[in-house]
Order: C-alpha cells, then structure tokens, then sequence
C-alpha cells in the first residue's frame, strides 16, 4: 500500500496489510484417515475443501510474526515505527503472558506497549481493528493489529464434529493517521453474553480447571459447540451488523463493492448474501481453501480480495463478523 507524504486529519485506516498460511495443506480426503467423515460430507455441509496445518515447529508467533512483516512491508514502515501492538487470538502462545509479548519481542520493539483481545473467537480481528482505530484517534502514531490462529494444535482431532471445519492463518493491519489510507469509515461491535456456552473450549479456566481426570479425557482439547445455534446467530448477526455499519456511515448496500465476511463455512456466508440480498459476486469466498481460520479469517480474505484485484481505489468494502461469545462486528472501508 502506497503511503502518501501529506497527512489528511481525521482519515484514520489501514496503511499495511499482510497475511501468512504455513505451507502445509490437509484435504478433506486425509481426514478420512483420522475421523468418521467424508469429503461429500465436509464439502456439502461447509464448502471446506482443503486447510492450511502449521508445522510442527511453528507455534502461534511463528505464524503473528509472519503477518507482522508482511505488513509492515506492506505499509513501508519500519518496526520502531509502531508504537502499539494488539493481538487477537483464542490459541494463545502459552496461557500467561499473552501472545502480543512475545511477538512485541520477536518483532524486535522494545518499550512498546502491546497486548492481548483473547476469547471472542472469530470476532476477534474486527475487535481489536476497532480499539486500534480509537487508540490512533487518541493518539497512537502507528498501530499493528494481528489476527491469528493456531486452531488446529488446540483441537480435539478426533472430535469429527470441530475439528474439519478449522484451519490454521494469521492476518495483519498497520492502522494509522494518512492520507492514503483505507479509511475505516465506521464500525460497530456485539456481545451476547447468554450465549457464551453454546461455543466454548472451558478447561483451563477458574470454573473447570486442569485435572488429571480432564487431562486423561482429554477434556482441554473439547471445543463445545452447538453447530445450528452457531450457524442461526452467526447469519442473523452478521447480517444485522452489516446493516448498522452501513446506517451508521450513511451509506447503502448497493454503493458496496464487495462485502468480505467471516469465512466459517460456505452455507453461512451464502445465507448472509441471502438475507442483505446480496448477489454472490460481491461476496468474497476462500473458505474452500483454508476452512475456518478464527480471528485470522477476515484480515487473510481482505489481503486476497485486494490481491487479486476485487478492490480498487474508492470501493466501498464491508468486513462483517461473529464467533463465541456470541460476539460479532462490522467494519466498513473505503480504498
Ligand atoms: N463428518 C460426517 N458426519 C458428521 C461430521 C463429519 N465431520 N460432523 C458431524 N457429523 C454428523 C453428526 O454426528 C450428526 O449425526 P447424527 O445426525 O447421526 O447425530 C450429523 O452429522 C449432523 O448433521 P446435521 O445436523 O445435518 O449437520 P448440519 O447441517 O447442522 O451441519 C455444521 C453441521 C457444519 C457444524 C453446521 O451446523 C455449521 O456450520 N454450524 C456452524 C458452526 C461453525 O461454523 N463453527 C465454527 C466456529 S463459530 C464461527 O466461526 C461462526
């Protein structure tokens, strides 16, 4: 992304974006090999045909570093350029400190503030692109906001009900002050709280802590999910976030150019289309390609979409998203 040399005051957005999948890719066919399922089965019900799989000397700021780089690259900007960090994920490094510490490390900024937005599943992303858009307007010169996922280290690979849908990415964001930004024209965010144990991995924390008898059950790798309650919100939220985004801006669906949700699965994202009336070509889709990569999914479309051309100078581009919580937002820019 080019940077321009004049500051424009109160255009506020992305300068950089970066994106990492590790090399390693899995097909439905192989998890024949491990699970009950098919490939007619995994493809019908979500659209996943292949993911992405870290290796096994990768651990989750191997994949956040990645990104980092990328973006930063992306937005011509050294590392002590930035002055705040922010990761989203749910596959932390190790449980205490966050996951921002080490990369904060990694990427080689000493002295610069960093941290964690862990627990709002897939959500996570647009979170924490919000919380960097007001820590700029506050201030901040450079924010890097990192989204990334290690899902498939912290899955139960013998749970066939999870463990096809989910893949491993990270995805990065410079946000800043300039004149050449893709402004974040609005967003808007959603919790519902009484929906937290509908999708959930619980052992580890106060209420089921670790235990010999969950260890031995393998209980801290058991996502809990009820796939059609899931699957109900995550189309009326994101739907319904959309909406407000655009009101919220004074603008319309049909001035959109393309609209880039969270990519769970393929029938979600159709519903989504369905119900904002959308027509399939404004709807970005790689969940094919990489299933469902968490808090990584929504900055590792955005970086395809524009890659391949989906997006030019002056689109409209609406980010629409939700996971466990139940939390979902949306974020409309403009290239
Ligand atoms: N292979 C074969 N069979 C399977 C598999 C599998 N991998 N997984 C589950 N099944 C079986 C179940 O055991 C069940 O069998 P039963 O009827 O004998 O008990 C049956 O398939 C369930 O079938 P359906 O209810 O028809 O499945 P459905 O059409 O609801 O699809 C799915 C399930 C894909 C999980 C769907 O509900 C969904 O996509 N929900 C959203 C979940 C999601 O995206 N979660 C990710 C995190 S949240 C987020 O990112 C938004």
């Amino acid at each position: 992304m080019e940077r321009g040399k004049e500051e424009a005051p109160g255009k506020v957005g992305l300068i950089g974006l970066g994106a990492y999948t590790p090399d390693r890719i899995m097909t439905n066919e192989e998890w024949t090999r491990h699970v009950d399922t098919s490939d007619e089965w995994i493809r019908s019900r979500t659209g996943i045909e292949r993911r992405r799989i870290a290796a096994e000397d990768q651990t989750t700021v191997d994949l956040a570093e990645q990104a980092a780089l990328r973006a930063l690259e992306d937005a011509g900007l050294p590392i002590d350029e930035i002055d705040e960090i922010i990761v989203a994920t749910d596959t932390p490094e190790v449980y205490i400190p966050d996951t921002s510490a080490f990369l904060q490390h990694r990427l080689q900024a000493p002295n610069v503030s960093a941290f964690d937005l862990a627990g709002s599943g897939c959500a996570g992303f647009l979170q924490a692109l919000d919380v960097a858009r007001s820590r700029v307007l506050g201030g901040r010169q450079h924010v890097l906001v990192v989204g990334v996922e290690l899902l498939t280290r912290l899955m139960n690979w013998k749970d066939r009900n999870t463990c096809v849908l989910f893949g491993d990415a990270a995805g990065a964001a410079v946000v800043a002050r300039s004149s050449s930004a893709v402004e974040i024209l609005s967003a808007t965010a959603g919790t519902d709280g009484s929906k937290a144990d509908v999708l959930a991995l619980e052992m580890g924390g106060t209420r089921t802590p670790f235990s010999e008898e969950g260890a031995r059950l393998d209980l801290h790798h058991d996502i809990v999910m009820k796939g059609r309650e899931v699957f109900k919100e995550a189309v009326r939220r994101m739907s319904q976030a959309a909406r407000e985004v655009l009101e919220q801006a004074g603008e319309t669906l049909d001035r959109v150019s393309l609209v880039v949700p969270h990519q769970a699965n393929r029938r979600i994202i159709d519903a989504v289309a369905r119900v904002l009336g959308l027509a399939s070509d404004k709807v970005f889709m790689n969940v094919q390609e990489f299933g469902n990569t968490g808090s990584a999914s929504i900055p590792l479309a955005l970086v395809q979409a524009r890659d391949a051309g989906r997006v030019r100078t002056g689109d409209l581009v609406l980010l629409t998203s939700f996971g466990a919580g139940f939390h979902w937002g949306a974020t409309l820019l403009q290239f």
